[in-house]
């Protein structure tokens, strides 16, 4: 039907006649000329229509934004000062010799150049919304990020295999989406939170490297870097260490920036601790963009005569941490009340501070509703150690460790954007030494950090039951860019006794492991290699290097906050006839029952 996309019309086509499709971008009557700008996948071109051919203008009056239309013309200079150099076309228009309307369309619901569309209704139309560059551009970065990366994988010998989307249960600690069976009345599948235990199979069947582009399923709260369905990259290799798998996939991310975004990332990336990340920066996936740490005061504040310090200064599973901000003197009392609003999300029960007129002066020169209860000692300690210069501010956070930590970390990165101290654009770095478990008071047992399938650091089981597991440390690694996770991975078990004493460990016992994964505890004990692997979150890793704000920007199909599909109104109520089929009958209270979208 067309010669040539829109976009690609250039003085290259000068004189010569051309055929192209498209929707009505926008349409300008010029006394007695129209012109319309022809919009596809490629981009706009001004064809210009004049009365002298009666017919063609007549239909060109008719037409109104977003109809879809064929045209022919002869493409032709604009005349001079007319020229557009925002746009490749920008230098010529089509002159319209015959206009065909393919298809007519209501007024859309938003502008394609109006920027203040509220979301839900950009997802309702969702179809209209991909037409604006933004959003196409976007789509389009995330094609080729997907085959760049299959090039990398395939070239370094990746074997692409397909695993089940009906399956069991995966452990990746969220909540499972589950599929009713039909020929097994009572029975579900889960859709899998991630191919996990398929991937190691297929290293236990010798397929050796593996990779996929795999949707995965979580039923948890959503948030602008989650979605119950998302993709990852996932990917497994056998015979190969963590050293050599975090070159490999650093590699990997280095050639993709590098190609994609013509950004030189390092080599290697940096490499951190946990136990690094959490104290320097309150959280597992620290940006390192930002020049603000926490540092630790808890020794200094043993002994001083206030509560809300000296009691989380002894307990061992407390903490305080001071935070200095370059400037920060500046800060008004609103502002400073905001933020303490801000680190209460965080369960953080103040946020106390002291203002640093003139360091050099001791007490003298800091100001703080909170000195009257410090010593001379811990306050010498807290300007040496946070290094603070006149006019500095510094925030401490006192409490359990965990809201320290989630606390001062969060308001370390709002400080940062805040206060515009971000430096530079990229900063990947890899945490490793993570803990193996994670003890949960409320419900008094360990957790997998990772999840149970990741090997930790000891080689036999007894050095396992005679370590204190909650030091025990995994060969986990995660890769982060800019305070975001975008992969993460570990070495696996691959001995049966070690794997029956982590799940032991978790509570698991030996009945309840073989009816959870039996499978993979028998397919152990057929010769499992040596295995381990990563996967990346492909949603995230495109909203990073597109600059978008959430990975709804850079999904087709999005849902909302609450698991909805505006768009197709999914989910729905179905038959009484599919529920009957279905051997289920709802319970009275879930009918008409509704979540709410509130952020
Ligand atoms: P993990 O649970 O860390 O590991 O997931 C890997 C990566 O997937 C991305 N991700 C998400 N992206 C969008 N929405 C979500 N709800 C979401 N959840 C996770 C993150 C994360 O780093 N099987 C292991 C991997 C392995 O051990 O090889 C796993 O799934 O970027
Ligand atoms: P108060 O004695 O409760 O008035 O608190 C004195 C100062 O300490 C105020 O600036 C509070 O914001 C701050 N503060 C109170 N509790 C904490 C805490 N757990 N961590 C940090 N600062 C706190």
């Amino acid at each position: 039907m067309r010669t040539h996309y829109c976009g690609q019309v250039t003085e290259e086509h000068l004189d010569t006649e051309v055929e192209l499709c498209g929707w009505v971008h926008r349409r300008r009557d010029h006394g007695g000329v129209i012109f319309i700008d022809l919009r596809d996948r490629e981009g706009l071109v001004q064809v210009v229509f004049d009365p002298d051919r009666a017919a063609v203008f007549a239909t060109a009056e008719r037409v109104r934004s977003e109809f879809v239309l064929r045209i022919r013309g002869r493409v032709r200079r604009r005349p001079a000062g007319t020229e557009n150099a925002g746009l490749t076309t920008g230098q010529i228009e089509v002159l319209g010799h015959e206009l065909e309307v393919l298809n007519t369309a209501k007024t859309p619901p938003f502008q394609l150049d109006e920027d203040t569309v509220g979301e839900d209704v950009r997802l309702r139309y969702r179809y209209v919304d991909l037409r604006r560059p933004d959003m196409l551009n976007r789509i389009r970065t995330r094609a080729r990020v997907t085959s760049q990366l299959r090039g990398y994988l395939d070239s370094n010998g990746f074997l692409d295999i397909e695993t089940p989307m009906l399956t069991r249960a995966t452990p990746e600690g969220a909540r499972d989406y589950l599929v009713p069976s039909r020929v097994h009345p009572g029975q579900f599948y889960a859709l899998p939170q991630s191919p996990q235990l398929f991937k190691q199979l297929l290293m236990m069947a010798g397929m050796d490297r593996y990779y996929q582009i795999v949707r995965c399923f979580r039923d948890e709260d959503l948030r602008a870097d989650r979605q119950p369905e998302f993709t990852q990259l996932d990917i497994e290799t056998s015979f190969m260490n963590e050293e050599q798998i975090m070159q490999l996939m650093e590699g990997m991310i280095r050639t993709l920036f590098r190609d994609e975004l013509g950004v030189e990332l390092p080599d290697p990336f940096p490499r951190m601790t946990y136990q690094e990340a959490v104290d320097r920066f309150g959280i597992d996936r620290p940006d390192l963009r930002i020049p603000l740490e926490l540092v630790e005061v808890s020794d200094l504040m043993a002994g001083v005569d206030f509560k809300v310090f000296a009691g989380p200064a002894q307990d061992p599973k407390g903490r305080v941490a001071a935070m200095r901000l370059p400037a920060g003197g500046e800060l008004t009392r609103k502002e400073i009340d905001d933020y303490t609003k801000f680190v209460g999300r965080y369960g953080a029960k103040g946020l106390a501070y002291i203002k640093v007129n003139d360091p050099a002066s001791g007490t003298e020169g800091l100001q703080s509703p909170i000195l009257k209860f410090l010593t001379e000692e811990a306050i010498g300690g807290i300007l040496q150690r946070t290094g603070a210069e006149a006019g500095d501010l510094i925030f401490f956070g006192a409490d359990k460790a965990k809201i320290v930590n989630e606390a001062l970390g969060a308001l370390r990165v709002r400080l940062g954007h805040d206060r515009g101290l971000v430096e530079g654009e990229w900063q990947p770095l890899w945490v490793v030494d993570f803990p193996m478990f994670e003890y949960d008071d409320k419900d008094g047992r360990l957790y997998a950090l990772h999840h149970p399938f990741t090997a930790p650091q000891v080689g036999t089981v007894e050095e396992l039951r005679d370590g204190d597991p909650e030091k025990l440390l995994s060969r986990a690694y995660d890769m982060v860019l800019n305070g975001t996770e975008v992969g993460g991975g570990s070495i696996r078990i691959h001995r049966p006794d070690m794997q029956q004493a982590v799940l032991g460990l978790l509570g698991i016992d030996e009945q309840e492991a073989r009816e959870k994964f039996g499978f993979l505890l028998e397919a152990l004990d057929y010769g499992a290699p040596p295995h381990g692997g990563i996967a990346f979150g492909l949603d995230r890793l495109v909203m990073l290097m597109t600059g978008a704000g959430s990975i709804r920007d850079v999904m087709a199909f999005p849902k909302t906050q609450t698991a909805s599909c505006l768009l197709t109104e999914a989910p729905s109520a179905v038959s009484e006839e599919q529920l009957r089929e279905l051997s289920i009958r709802l319970r009275g209270a879930a009918i008409g029952q509704e979540a709410s979208d509130t952020e």
